[in-house]
């Protein structure tokens, strides 16, 4: 993913979106009870302003913000902080995906995908 945002041109939230990720699959390891044979499978993509990143597991529960209490509660508190925007959607199958959007400071997320290019302000 570095590789491709410094292709991209994206050098400057290079370390954001690897933190975002890390927090992400970090937490798909530890609190997604997969069974065995279903895989974590980790995307990113490429908007106009940034980058979208996913990180899929196969376990139903969906992550929460939780109050940070000293016990741990950092990872999507970061996320939140470093992202444009996140959330969860359900996953074709069984289980969900955990996405999050980083942008460049000031930047427009532009989905590469949308067929009209709709902006979405963020
Ligand atoms: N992929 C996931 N599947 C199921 N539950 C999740 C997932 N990711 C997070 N959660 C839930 O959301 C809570 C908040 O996640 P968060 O990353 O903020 O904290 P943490 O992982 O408990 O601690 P830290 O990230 O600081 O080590 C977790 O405690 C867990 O209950
Ligand atoms: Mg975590």
């Amino acid at each position: 993913m570095r590789a491709a945002l410094r292709d991209w041109g994206l050098a400057e939230i290079e370390d954001s979106a690897v933190l975002v990720l890390s927090e992400l699959v970090s937490n798909a390891v530890r609190w997604a009870r997969a069974p065995v044979g279903r895989e974590i499978e980790t995307s990113f993509c490429r908007g106009a302003g940034g980058v979208r990143i996913a990180v899929d597991d196969a376990d139903e529960t969906r992550p929460r913000l939780r109050p940070g209490d000293g016990t741990g509660g950092r990872g999507l508190a970061l996320v939140e902080e470093l992202s444009s925007r996140w959330g969860v959607q359900s996953r074709r199958g069984v289980g969900k995906s955990v996405w999050a959007v980083v942008t460049v400071p000031g930047g427009t997320w532009m989905a590469p995908w949308d067929g009209h290019n709709r902006r979405e302000s963020l």
